[in-house]
């Protein structure tokens, strides 16, 4: 299994190369953010609180999640509203909740499983998620370019309003006691301040090329470990 685990904090540019390098590569893409805001968007259709824990937990458990070009929440299309300010506010208490946390985590690696690995992209993903992943990127990006790549995607909120959301997420998903965002210490951490998103794209190519190959070479030794005499 070949992961690539891209992680970052919202505006860092990782769904755009996430999505990129899957598409070059011709690998399976998986956005964890999307399966996170799914249930949150969830439990607000269906007026459960995101700070009854239990109950989101539960949901968690029972909804059919479909994360791919589109997102679907119990066979209904929830691509668009997965994006609202409403589940944007609501979906790092959600993020936060430690069953929902581990009912997430296995389902990401049973997509991993099931799609032979992929370009994952999230929070936790090279920390927690696939601590064995072949590449681990973390993105970052100078908090003033973050918020301003977001307006840009948030028509309906100006850059003041995605600041002041963006520093409260950041703060709950940094603090949170459940798997908070961190960087693994054998990610390699992407500054895309100032810089073309293709050249991100670029280096992440370069780096998963060189993935692929310690991983082929890691296999030719394993196969003459566990093969003495040949
Ligand atoms: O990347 P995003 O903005 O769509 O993520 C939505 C929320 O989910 C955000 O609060 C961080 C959280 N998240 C997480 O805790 N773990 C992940 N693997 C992905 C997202």
């Amino acid at each position: 299994m070949f992961v690539i685990a891209i992680d970052g904090p919202s505006g860092s540019g990782k769904s755009t190369v996430a999505k990129a390098v899957a598409t070059r590569l011709g690998l399976a893409y998986l956005d964890t953010g999307a399966m996170y805001r799914a249930v949150a968007f969830a439990a607000m259709r269906r007026g459960i609180d995101p700070e009854d824990r239990d109950t989101v937990a539960e949901l968690a458990r029972q909804i059919d999640l479909k994360v791919e070009d589109q997102v679907l929440v119990d066979g209904a299309d929830a691509t668009i509203e997965i994006r609202s300010p409403e589940v944007t506010r609501a979906v790092s208490i959600v993020a936060a909740n430690p069953e929902v946390r581990v009912e997430l985590v296995t389902r990401q690696r049973e997509w991993a499983e099931a799609h032979g690995g992929g370009v994952v992209e999230g929070r936790d993903i090279g920390s927690v998620v696939f601590p064995a992943a072949a590449l681990k990127v973390y993105l970052t990006a100078a908090d003033g370019e973050r918020a301003n790549r977001r307006s840009k995607e948030m028509l309906d909120l100006n850059y003041d309003q995605v600041a002041a959301d963006m520093a409260r997420r950041d703060h709950i998903d940094s603090t949170r006691a459940a798997s908070p965002l961190s960087v693994a210490k054998d990610a390699i951490r992407l500054d895309t301040t100032g810089r073309p998103i293709e050249e991100i794209i670029d280096d992440v190519l370069d780096l998963a090329a060189q993935a692929a190959q310690a991983t082929r070479a890691a296999r030719a030794g394993g196969a003459d470990d566990t093969n003495p005499e040949v």
